[in-house]
């Protein structure tokens, strides 16, 4: 597995392309030679299917594929199989779809990495979705506390053999203490000084996203939708 700790934390910037594949592409090129990771989410990627994939891959990027998959074990088995086969560096599952799930996935992955002589992608678990708050918990029958909560998926996601976690950056600390140095712990919800916060209110700086603990940062819109997005990335690669 990559040692992300020997990177340099500017190859830990993931840029979040949640737009259309022409704006998609017209990012990718724009970042050439900056940004090592690219963010797929579900919106491109059921707009495009695994071409995105292919494409990005081609022009020398990581894909962090996110697709947050939670089915019964053996179609999430399948589903990281074909993710992996496809090329991603890094997917995405719901913790709460139980052990057995992200089990399966783990085997998936790795019986397609190994026909087909792939890296084995960064595997990790979606604890608690930060649109979920106490409330909506409790209405699903989960009566602790969102940051309860939020461990407990971690140590389910770790014990199931996840690589790490998504995390909020305010989780971020508590989550790098409970699961060890090794663990990957993947932050959105991160704005440089100044920038819009869009639709994210817990937000941490760059630089504090990664001090708090955070393996890998994602960022967005900040970037995307900056007149000049390879600007905007050298200027948060340049805050760290
Ligand atoms: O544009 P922005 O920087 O807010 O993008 C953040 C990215 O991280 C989006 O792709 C969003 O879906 C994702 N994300 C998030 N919060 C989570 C999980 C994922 O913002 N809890």
């Amino acid at each position: 597995m990559l040692d992300f700790v020997q990177v340099p934390q500017k190859d830990r910037i993931i840029v979040a392309l949640d737009c259309d594949m022409s704006q998609a592409l017209d990012l990718a090129e724009a970042l050439q030679g900056q940004a090592s990771w690219l963010k797929v989410g579900m919106t491109l990627y059921y707009s495009q299917g695994p071409r995105i994939v292919y494409e990005l891959k081609e022009m020398g990027y990581k894909v962090f594929l996110d697709l947050k998959f939670h089915d019964i074990p053996h179609q999430v088995r399948g589903a990281a199989a074909s993710a992996t086969r496809n090329g991603a560096d890094m997917i995405t599952m719901h913790a709460l779809g139980g052990a057995a799930m992200m089990q399966a996935a783990v085997e998936g992955a790795q019986a397609a990495a190994d026909d087909f002589g792939l890296d084995l992608p960064i595997m990790l678990g979606i604890t608690v979705l930060t649109s979920m708050d106490a409330a909506s918990l409790a209405a699903c029958g989960i009566e602790r506390g969102v940051n309860d909560q939020v461990l407990e998926m971690a140590k389910q996601a770790q014990a199931a053999g996840l690589a790490g976690v998504v995390a909020s950056p305010q989780e971020a600390a508590a989550l790098r203490t409970l699961l060890g140095e090794d663990a990957y712990i993947v932050t959105p919800g991160v704005r440089p000084a100044g920038a819009e916060l869009g639709d994210q209110s817990r937000v941490a700086s760059p630089a504090d996203a990664f001090s708090a603990g955070a393996s890998h940062i994602v960022v967005g819109r900040p970037i995307t939708q900056a007149s000049d997005p390879a600007a905007a990335f050298e200027a948060i690669a340049q805050s760290l």
